[in-house]
Parts: structure tokens; sequence; C-alpha cells
């Protein structure tokens, strides 16, 4: 299996908050943006960069700063709403793209019913979700942009399932998977097992 857990002891911490069913929605929230930020840190770790001549108060130098056109964040939604802001945060001037998927609640199977993304050309592309279960939906949101010509994709999850990273390696094998935490399984309703519940309604405190 291919996937990158990203286990820094501060993720874990939020991540066992998140988990637990007394936390509420302002806190869950909060967590997410949080967690989304610290991964983010790591995810953005092979920026390229560039020379850039500025003048301190005291003198010229030359200075460092990220090269290449801006980054695009995907959130799938809605659960993937909740971890723009994080991204945001760390790269103010990022486009965002959307692309609304639900699972049918009969099949599983991803429906499609929104998608709207920026000027592609030439820019790496980060897909967020906090949630990869059977990996349907995600494997459906690459595909997507993979038919809009995007090459360059990497997927964010919170929580992520064995049956979900095989999945995407699978019929996605060229974007990596970054995840703050890997689960057990799925359960018989493709739920994760021990997972957060549904981050969704717990994002938007909906039943
Ligand atoms: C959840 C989650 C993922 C998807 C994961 O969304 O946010 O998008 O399920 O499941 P999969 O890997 O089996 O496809 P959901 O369909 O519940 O929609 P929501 O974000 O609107 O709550
Ligand atoms: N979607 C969720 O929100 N949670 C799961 O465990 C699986 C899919």
């Amino acid at each position: 299996m291919q996937v990158q857990v990203m286990n820094h002891p501060l993720i874990q911490h939020k991540v066992t908050l998140m988990r637990k069913k007394e936390t509420g929605s302002k806190d869950f929230r909060q967590l997410l943006e949080e967690i989304t930020m610290l991964m983010g840190y790591e995810i953005t770790r092979d920026l390229p960069l560039e020379d850039v001549e500025i003048e301190t108060p005291m003198q010229k130098m030359t200075g460092k700063q990220i090269s290449g056109k801006k980054l695009v964040i995907v959130p799938i939604l809605r659960a993937g709403l909740g971890m723009v802001q994080g991204m945001l945060n760390l790269i103010p001037t990022a486009k965002v793209g959307h692309i609304g998927l639900y699972r049918d609640p009969e099949t599983k199977k991803p429906v499609e019913y929104y998608c709207k993304m920026p000027d592609i050309d030439g820019r790496d592309f980060i897909i967020v979700d906090p949630m990869l279960a059977t990996g349907g939906s995600a494997a459906a949101a690459i595909t997507l942009l993979k038919q809009r010509g995007i090459k360059n994709i990497k997927f964010m999850c919170l929580v992520a399932a064995p049956e979900g990273v095989q999945c995407l390696n699978r019929e996605h094998p060229d974007v990596k998977i970054y995840t703050a935490a890997l689960d057990d399984k799925l359960n018989e309703n493709c739920y994760i097992l021990p997972g957060l519940g549904d981050a969704g309604d717990r994002i938007f405190g909906t039943k």
C-alpha cells in the first residue's frame, strides 16, 4: 500500500480529539483546520523556490520565494470544505476548485453534482477530503481532474481505510496519498472503523 501517514504527535493528539463522539461541531471544525495546517506544511515541502532581490532596512540581499504557478486546492463537497481554510492559511494566494460528490446511500457509489475549476494551466492540485473510505469519491474526483488535462495531483485526507488506499493505488497509482491516520477497515455500510463517524455531518451539525 502506497500512502504517507503523517503521524506527528500534534496531529495524532488532535485526531484523537476529533474521533471522540462528544466533540461538537465547533471544536471538530477547529481541529480539522489545525490538522490541515500541520499536514499542509509537510505536503508543500517540495514547492519550488526562486531567488528574489529585496532590500531590508539594512542592505540589499537575495531572498527566496515560491516560484511557478499558484497551487489549486480542491475540496470534495461537502466535508472537504472543512480543510480549505487550513490550506489557505498557509497559501493565501492558492486558487480553489470545487467538486460536488455524494455517496449514494444504497450503492455507496459517488454521484457527481458539481464541478468548477479555476484556470488549470501548469498548476499543481491538492484534493482535500477528510474521509477516504471505499475510495470511490476520491477516485472519481481524480478522474474528473485528469479528464480536464490536470496531471500533478495529490490527495490529502484525515482518516483513510485500507480499502480506500488500495482503490486509489490501483486506479490512480500516480497520485500520492497523505493521511493523518490509517484505520482498520470498513463496516458493512462502508463507514471507517474506528473512524470518526460522518465527517460532513459533524462539520456542519447535520444528521
Ligand atoms: C463522505 C466523505 C467522502 C466520502 C468517502 O462524503 O467526505 O467524500 O464520503 O467515502 P468513499 O471513499 O466510500 O467514497 P459524503 O458522500 O458522506 O458526502 P458529504 O461530504 O456531503 O457528507
Ligand atoms: N464518509 C464519512 O464521513 N465517514 C466514513 O466513515 C465513511 C464515509
